[in-house]
């Protein structure tokens, strides 16, 4: 198998992720059962850290430990990178010695620019324009909630950022439809998205009408990494884009409710919503290092996608 990178959710087709969905769910069953599985006995992963973290440093460190492997954890402060050092020369020098890297930073292109000079698989941990670990977790806890969420519909409400971009994409990948409701001024960006004009996606400027009869509602800060300039004229512009038990009530009646996480308890979600009954994020965040390790199975070793689920 040639190299393969996960940079955005459309780097992997339908049947691919269905294959990492059954995988997950085995790996899964196995830690729960505290049954080891040391596949990446050896390998390293170098992660790369620009922004903060929580979930995403935890749940790869953890991941990779368990699967037997080691971790090399960097901030941007701790390499060169932060003086200056070409981030192809980097991408060279790490990935001759490393199996697999992980990258969290600020533009889509940098980790691009990573890849094409990488040795080994690169894993996007969150750019401004994508975050596909959150949506492969996401969906993996949609489909052990409720199945399939082919014909589904989710709806985004708030801004139109790294995690709803992946939701569109995703949406495109599994046939799926998305409803989006953004203050105006914060629409999507359709090109920046990636998608590739095949609508799943439907806007909307009133927020409940885009909660009308949805499957799954979900969210994310109004405020992402890297724009904390635009903090309080944020919050003023996104004000009504908070989802409360009124939102809730127009959807389905066994509507979820999921979030990246951090999140703003009285911001872009109330806390009646977020530690409610509909609410899966304790799910949801925890999804991250199942549906990693099957990921980074996935991409370490290849005879892994004919393996049975079984
Ligand atoms: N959802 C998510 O990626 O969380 P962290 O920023 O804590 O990694
Ligand atoms: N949209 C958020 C996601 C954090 C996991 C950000 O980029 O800060």
């Amino acid at each position: 198998m040639s190299l393969r990178h996960y940079l955005q959710f459309n780097d992997f087709t339908k049947e691919e992720y269905q294959h990492l969905f059954s995988r997950a769910h085995w790996i899964k069953d196995k830690f729960k059962r505290y049954e080891a599985f040391t596949p990446l006995q050896d390998r390293t992963l170098a992660m790369i850290f620009e922004k903060h973290s929580t979930r995403t440093r935890v749940s790869f460190e953890a991941g990779m430990l368990q699967m037997g492997g080691t971790v090399i954890n960097l901030s941007s402060r701790d390499t060169q990178l932060s003086r200056g050092e070409p981030i192809q020369d980097v991408a060279r020098v790490i990935t001759r010695m490393v199996d697999v890297v992980m990258i969290r930073t600020y533009e889509q292109t940098i980790i691009e620019n990573f890849s094409a000079h990488s040795r080994v698989p690169v894993i996007n941990g969150l750019t401004n324009e994508y975050h596909p670990c959150q949506i492969l977790a996401d969906i993996f806890t949609y489909i052990e909630h409720r199945g399939s969420i082919q014909g589904k519909t989710v709806a985004w409400i708030g801004d139109s950022n790294n995690v709803c971009n992946t939701w569109l994409q995703a949406a495109e990948v599994l046939d799926f439809n998305v409803h989006v409701s953004t203050p105006p001024g914060y629409e999507v960006e359709v090109e920046r998205a990636g998608l590739y004009g095949d609508k799943h996606f439907k806007e909307f400027q009133d927020p409940m009408k885009a909660a009308e009869g949805a499957d799954l509602i979900t969210t994310d800060v109004w405020t992402s990494m890297g724009m904390e300039a635009e903090n309080e004229e944020r919050k003023r512009d996104f004000a009504d884009w908070c989802v409360d038990r009124e939102m809730l009530s127009v959807a389905k009646k066994d509507v979820l409710f999921m979030h990246c996480l951090p999140a703003h308890r009285g911001e872009e979600v109330t806390a009646e919503v977020i530690d409610g009954p509909h609410s899966v994020v304790w799910d949801e965040a925890e999804n991250r290092l199942h549906v990693q390790k099957a990921l980074l199975e996935f991409l370490l070793i290849p005879q892994s996608s004919t393996h049975s689920s079984t």
